[in-house]
């Protein structure tokens, strides 16, 4: 089955933090994009490709958008929605107070297909495709989870949470019992449709060293799974962290022993990394999630993005939203406040930049840049739709932007959820703002 989609386009081509970021964007003011199967065919302007469109097919003509890869999450809690916005506490305080309780709801199937249901909506709504998600240490809650995912036939990846000391007895497995929870849930979904498995020891302070070590053991039993936990979040936690593992020479040490730091490792936060930590992400591959409106709202730090990304030494780095702790899921307004905190340091985030975090560098972060995060053939055909008029704020600025970047760089200022049209995935339009009735199929 072919689509196809017509209107002004952008995607990356390059890394703009490595080259200038003019030489990194790919951008169309009339283009076209043909999928097939799912899979995109072709992109490039419409007068060079208007003739490879099927007879009989009728572009989706979004004049005044702009058509952008789908957004990509490099870090985010499902469970944690009911509680967005908690007032008042730093990391453990807050885990305490609010994240452990909230997470108990999710023994109940029922509850949790609920918040799944709300969740993959939501996402679609801001344009986000594909994230890198947690779940509870509740297996149910990963089946409600992915259960949803595959409706929608969105590529996401997920774990179930592996927590085996220091919190509610409610929320601890075992060593043993997480690992063998994991690895049924790996059999079931890891890999089926568009589905992929996470490996989820929450932080080193929730696991014993039994269990980081039952973690990394699972991590090599399939092909292809991930590996996603905390990382020098806040001062408290890394002190803890230090007194748990005495033997260890650093928190990323710790993880590294259980054989947790690899190419598909994603760290969320690493907000107090040393040059060190950097050295070892570079050389293993590992990924870090910048979680910028987290770090703010539970004021753990400023992550040194322009640090990690150093040229000379590069760590990938992902976009994270880290709801509930992050307080939007909208890439849009994450790199808004990614813009502020580079600010502080003297650096200047910009707007190709921007949209290389939330699309093909997270898609590198994650390994997955053979198939997502550009428009270009042979990618999966995952898009967001963006409207740059969609408030009246929006649509008179707009009148004052001279380039594609100027307008993007709007969008990621002033945009939210609102300023999503359309998002599309596997080459179908799941969302449509304008639809009459329920946007969301199905
Ligand atoms: N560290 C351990 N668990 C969490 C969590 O749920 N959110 C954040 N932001 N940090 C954590
Ligand atoms: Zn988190």
């Amino acid at each position: 089955m072919i689509t196809v989609l017509r209107g002004p386009a952008a995607t990356l081509v390059d890394d703009p933090f490595d080259k200038p970021s003019r030489a990194c964007l790919d951008y169309h003011s009339d283009a076209l994009v043909i999928v097939e199967d799912g899979v995109i065919r072709a992109f490039g302007p419409y007068a060079e490709l208007r003739d490879a469109v099927p007879e009989g097919v009728e572009p989706v003509h979004y004049p005044d958008h702009l058509i952008v890869p789908g957004f990509i999450d490099a870090h985010v809690h499902y469970p944690q929605l009911q509680m967005i916005g908690a007032f008042g506490a730093q990391l453990l305080e807050w885990l305490d107070t609010y994240t452990f309780p909230a997470e108990q709801s999710f023994a109940d199937a029922g509850h949790a297909a609920r918040v799944a249901k709300l969740f993959l909506r939501e996402l679609l709504r801001a344009g986000t495709t594909t994230a890198m998600v947690y779940c509870t240490v509740h297996p149910q809650s990963v089946e409600a989870f992915f259960a949803e995912s595959e409706r929608f036939n969105t590529r996401m990846i997920a774990g179930k949470v592996l927590m085996d000391r220091h919190a509610p007895a409610a929320l601890l497995d075992t060593a043993q019992r997480g690992h063998d929870e994991s690895l049924a849930l790996i059999e079931r979904w890891h890999g089926r449709g568009r589905q992929l498995y996470c490996v989820t020891p929450r932080f080193a302070p929730t696991s014993t060293e039994a269990q980081l070590e039952a973690a990394g053991a699972l991590l090599k039993s399939r092909d292809g799974l991930f590996l996603q936990t905390h990382l020098c979040e806040n001062p408290g936690e890394i002190e803890w962290v230090r007194e748990l593992f005495p033997a260890r020479a650093s928190y990323l040490d710790v993880y590294a022993h259980a054989g947790l730091v690899g190419r598909r490792s994603m760290f969320g936060h690493g907000v107090h990394l040393h040059e060190d930590d950097f050295c070892t992400c570079h050389q293993s591959g590992a990924a870090l999630a910048h979680c910028p409106t987290s770090n703010l709202f539970l004021g753990s730090g400023l992550f040194r993005l322009f640090e990690a990304v150093d040229p000379r030494r590069p760590v990938k780095v992902g976009l994270g939203t880290d709801v509930g702790a992050g307080t939007s899921l909208s890439k849009l307004q994450t790199l808004n406040e990614a813009y502020k905190v580079a600010a502080m340091a003297g650096h200047k985030l910009d707007a190709v930049q921007g949209l290389y975090l939330a699309t093909l560098g997270g898609a590198r972060a994650l390994c997955l840049d053979d198939r997502l995060g550009r428009l270009a053939p042979g990618c999966e055909a995952d898009i967001c739709v963006l409207d740059p008029k969609a408030t009246p704020l929006m649509e008179f600025r707009a009148g004052y932007c001279d380039s594609v970047e100027e307008l993007l760089f709007m969008l990621m200022t002033l945009g939210d959820d609102r300023a999503v049209r359309a998002t599309w995935v596997a080459g179908a339009c799941v969302y449509d703002r304008a639809r009459p009735g329920d946007p969301f199929l199905p």
